[in-house]
């Protein structure tokens, strides 16, 4: 059985007290509320880290992911943030290739790559993004699937089948995310399956079945039950309603 994951991306939203409170509040109704097969991760901005990851030490089912990390180990790379670093406040994820990463700081495939395997070395496990914009998916649905199965390719497809098992990917659609409008759960599914396939061809059905693929943009309380129930979709990446503590738990209960 492969992972249920909902995760939070806070994006750059959130004082450090505002960022407190909703976390506390998170890990206050996640202890209530949340079931007991699914992972909750709050993506936070690397300032509120270290503060929301001791607010999270002990809460079962909750986690925190870093938003980004650099392909270095350290040294003269400023303002970017290491995997030691990320690690040393408590984070177990750290999420890759987010398109605003790709787009408004040229993240390429091949830089992903590297980050992947910094990250991998830390034992730092990545949620790795990926998803084509509108022009893309305006030429074809097939045109999208082969747009998403190649930046996986060129991202991922160098790792080991055990490193490959379990794996976290998450699938958005760029010209669904922030805009309120969502793929429909047939489109995330049918999208969902083209990579599980995709990554079967390269890996085998098994390391393919072990992997979590979670469907992100505009997802909400209103449509992450049809969403979430796609054969293939095993959960959300969450970004506006993440910075709600009731939108973002009812969501975590959507399944
Ligand atoms: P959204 O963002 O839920 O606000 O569309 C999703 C994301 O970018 O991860």
């Amino acid at each position: 059985m492969r992972n249920k994951i909902v995760a939070g991306n806070w994006k750059m939203n959130k004082t450090l007290e505002e960022g407190k409170i909703l976390a506390s509040e998170v890990v206050n109704m996640a202890a209530d509320e949340a079931p007991s097969d699914v992972t909750v991760i709050m993506g936070t901005p690397a300032i509120h880290m270290d503060a929301v990851g001791k607010l999270v030490k002990d809460a079962a089912n909750v986690a925190i992911a870093a938003q980004d990390c650099s392909a270095h180990e350290a040294g003269a790379y400023t303002g970017e943030i290491s995997v030691s670093q990320i690690k040393s406040v408590g984070a177990e994820y750290v999420i890759l290739g987010h398109s605003e990463r790709r787009e408004y700081h040229n993240e390429s495939n091949e830089l992903l790559a590297a980050k992947v395997d910094t990250a991998l070395a830390a034992d730092l496990k990545p949620i790795f993004c990926c998803g084509e914009a509108l022009e893309t998916r305006e030429q074809g649905d097939d045109v999208a699937y082969k747009f998403v199965c190649d930046q996986l390719t060129a991202s991922l497809f160098h790792l080991s089948a055990e490193v490959m098992t379990n794996f976290i990917i998450a699938y958005e659609p760029i010209w669904a995310i922030g805009t309120g409008k969502t793929a429909s759960a047939e489109q995330a599914q049918l999208m969902h399956a083209e990579i599980r396939k995709h990554i079967a061809a390269k890996y085998g059905q098994e390391v393919a079945d072990s992997v979590s693929i979670l469907y992100g943009g505009s997802c909400k309380p209103s449509n992450a039950n049809e969403i979430f129930a796609g054969a293939d979709v095993d959960g959300g990446l969450i970004g506006g309603a993440s910075l709600a503590s009731r939108d973002f738990i009812d969501i975590v209960k959507s399944f």
